[in-house]
């Protein structure tokens, strides 16, 4: 080679590794953040599973109450399957998917990403037996908290807890609906049958949720513990504002017209719906399907102002911590930034695909300034931090190795299938200071404000993964992908 080729190349090939040192692959975050879904699933695991470690579980759930409740998701590190936080994770995947399909069809995630829709759907189909019974939850905290024991080895009691015509549970109700109705909309070009089902479901669920209010963890007492649930408004406008994007039945627009629009909001959660239901009422704005006047400009307003918040475009920002993570609440902090992101994701295609912006304090707000925003979260979650961590397990090479989570954290069924006891767990895994032996890919956990981060399986408000937080990245990864 002559000497100046010899350059060239070598520019080349230092140029191409900066670059890849610096460049974020979301395409491979988008494809993990995919698979934590089946390192989450409960029940029996199909052929075409991909996460080998584990295996099958909770095969005699609902036993006690005499209906078939096999199937579904753990919520989180423990082995609880709870349908309010459950519910949420099959809306935001379904909006994900619903907002980023040929993203996703583009980076060969969509039909992975219907399996983790569809592994929640048909839990939900069967927990949802009458018009006026739900089932909304497995197993209960106390006992569940008590030992470390991986899912296909559970000694725990498996009660079943229903909400129905005497017991209510709006809120869990309303969210199963919206889950439903947003699942029946993502179905409908592939399997329509299948969607229609999961729409009359829906339909009923927001009957049976309107008619009788009440909050479902009273019903539920064991859910207080863990995802206590502050109101059912939220949950009413979010189950009327995806029937109505599923039906285009007025009764639905009308109801969200005759609410009140939750105000101006901190957080989007798996609690507070009401930036979810501001957002896609500002889009019904933009699109022309509702009146630019009165509650709708208030909705549309209110989305946009917590948007200008995140943005740091506001008299009242969101905090963040000195490493640039925007900042809202201690305990996993991360499933708000992933809400907000994708919230500002949503936006994003919304403004774009209508040509519009808005005002923030001072300063007009278009697309790509929220495209960026959500990049700056996602590269910072990915590892452009302070600890050059990444927070997604199984993503870059420095990430968290001891999460607290008892399937990862206990030797592989397939590898040892002795059971592991109650309190062995404790002994043997949860207390060992050494690398999960299983990786479990996609599973996001959370820096402090500090942008500090023990990796330790003790920490549970900060290193346990859960569904709720995973859910919209999956669609803000696909934006990004
Ligand atoms: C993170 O990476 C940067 C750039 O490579 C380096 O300067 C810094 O010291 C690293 N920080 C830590 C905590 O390893």
């Amino acid at each position: 080679m002559p000497s100046s080729s010899v350059f060239v190349f070598i520019v080349l090939c230092v140029s191409f590794l900066v670059n890849n040192a610096a460049s974020v692959d979301y395409g491979a975050a988008l494809t993990k953040s995919l698979l934590f879904f089946e390192g989450q699933r409960s029940g029996i695991l199909p052929p075409d599973q991909r996460v080998k470690w584990r295996g099958n579980s909770g095969l005699q759930d609902g036993q006690d109450a005499r209906i078939d409740l096999v199937g579904g998701y753990y919520d989180a590190g423990d082995n609880l399957k709870l349908g309010f936080p459950m519910a949420f994770t099959i809306t935001m995947l379904s909006w994900s998917t619903l907002e980023f399909r040929d993203k996703l069809q583009n980076n060969n995630e969509l039909s992975n990403a219907l399996s983790a829709i569809k592994w929640g759907t048909d839990y939900f189909l069967k927990a949802h037996p009458r018009p006026d019974t739900l089932y909304g939850e497995v197993g209960d905290a106390d006992s569940d908290h008590e030992c470390w024991e991986r899912p296909e080895d559970m000694t725990t009691p498996r009660g079943a807890y229903q909400i129905n015509d005497e017991n209510p549970g709006s809120d869990l109700a309303a969210e199963t609906a919206a889950a439903l109705a947003a699942a029946s909309l993502v179905f409908r070009p592939v399997d329509p049958k299948y969607a229609a089902r999961m729409l009359v479901h829906a339909m009923q669920l927001f009957d049976f949720a309107i008619n009788n209010e009440g909050l479902y963890h009273n019903s539920i007492p064991p859910a207080q513990k863990v995802y206590s649930s502050s109101g059912y408004k939220d949950e009413f406008l979010w189950a009327a504002a995806w029937l109505f994007r599923a039906t285009k039945l007025t009764k639905y627009l009308d109801y969200m017209a005759g609410s009140d629009t939750g105000g101006v909001r901190t957080v989007f959660s798996w609690d507070d719906k009401y930036i979810g239901v501001q957002i896609l009422a500002a889009k019904l704005v933009l699109e022309g399907d509702a009146e630019p006047s009165g509650i709708w400009v208030e909705y549309k307003g209110n989305a946009e102002q917590f948007i200008c918040s995140c943005a740091q475009k506001s008299s009242q920002n969101v905090k963040k911590t000195p490493g640039g993570l925007l900042w809202f609440l201690p305990w996993n902090n991360n499933q708000y930034v992933s809400t907000a992101a994708f919230a500002m994701s949503a936006y994003s295609k919304y403004l774009s695909e209508n040509q519009a912006n808005f005002m923030c304090t001072g300063a007009n707000v278009g697309p790509s300034d929220l495209t960026s925003i959500v990049r700056s979260q996602v590269d910072y979650i990915l590892g452009s931090n302070p600890k050059n961590m990444s927070y997604m397990v199984g993503y870059g090479t420095n990430y968290p190795q001891q999460i607290h989570h008892r399937g990862a954290s206990i030797v592989s069924i397939n590898e040892d299938n002795a059971p592991v006891t109650c309190k062995g767990g404790y002994d043997s895994w949860f207390n060992k200071n050494a690398p999960n032996p299983n990786v479990l890919d996609g599973a996001v956990v959370s820096p402090d404000i500090n942008d500090d981060y023990q990796d330790s399986r003790s920490n549970f408000q900060q290193a346990e993964p859960t569904t709720v937080t995973s859910a919209p990245l999956v669609g803000v990864l696909a934006f990004l992908a």
